[in-house]
């Protein structure tokens, strides 16, 4: 419900305090915490925002969230994103919306991650929804092949019967688990494919899982 994503994200925009550098993650959650910092902003918060895509770029730019270029900033104070799949240790299952490469680059770099869901995304394992895995154009067919190996099928992602290409210029293989008993294992594995750039396997990096169920937030750490 989109009530809980709402909710949520408003609380999790209360952790962002003056002069803060913050990660500004994608998707329909992060939207709605978008909305709330754009309140802030206009309110006087001082803050400079690092968007992990461009659509969430575009959106920040019209709400007056101020940004600056990733390359400029010495480091991260907090990043606040959503995700796909949290399972009981907080690792979590993200790029649904195809943003996985950018949204880890600047995830891991923030001294604190604080993760958004609404109590859908909460699982036992990691793996119902299909995992994304951003690979190189080049070769593609070869490397989904690779992937299949670790015992999942792999589908190319496309949109408007076209492939999906993500800000960076690559392919997302989503691929089909049965469930993923050992996510870092696996992420390890994938890695060291050529072909690979990254996995949807975000391990150890939250802090904090915020999730909204029934009008209220609990606080996972
Ligand atoms: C995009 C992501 C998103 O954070 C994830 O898909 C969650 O999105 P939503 O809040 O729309 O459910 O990883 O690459």
């Amino acid at each position: 419900m989109d009530s809980n994503k709402k909710i949520v994200a408003e609380k999790a925009v209360d952790e962002i305090k003056d002069g803060m550098t913050v990660g500004l993650g994608s998707g329909s959650t992060v939207y709605w915490m978008l909305q709330a910092l754009g309140e802030r902003v206009k309110d006087g918060l001082e803050i400079v925002g690092i968007p992990t895509s461009q659509k969430t770029e575009k959106l920040a730019k019209e709400l007056g969230i101020p940004l600056a270029d990733f390359s400029s900033v010495d480091g991260i104070d907090l990043a606040i994103d959503g995700a796909d799949e949290v399972d009981p240790h907080l690792n979590l299952l993200k790029g649904g919306g195809g943003s996985l490469v950018r949204e880890k680059i600047v995830d891991i770099l923030a001294k604190r991650l604080i993760i958004i869901v609404d109590e859908t995304k909460v699982v036992d394992y990691l793996g119902t929804f299909s995992l994304p895995v951003e690979v190189v154009p080049f070769g593609w067919e070869t490397t989904s092949k690779r992937i299949a190996e670790y015992g999942c099928l792999p589908r190319r992602r496309e949109q408007n019967g076209e492939a999906f290409i993500s800000d960076n210029g690559n392919y997302i293989l989503d691929c089909d688990f049965e469930s993923i008993e050992k996510p870092a294992e696996l992420h390890e594995n994938l890695k060291k494919l050529v072909g690979v750039v990254e996995t949807g396997l975000f391990i150890n990096m939250a802090d904090v899982v915020m999730v909204g169920h029934a009008g209220m937030v609990d606080v996972l750490t």
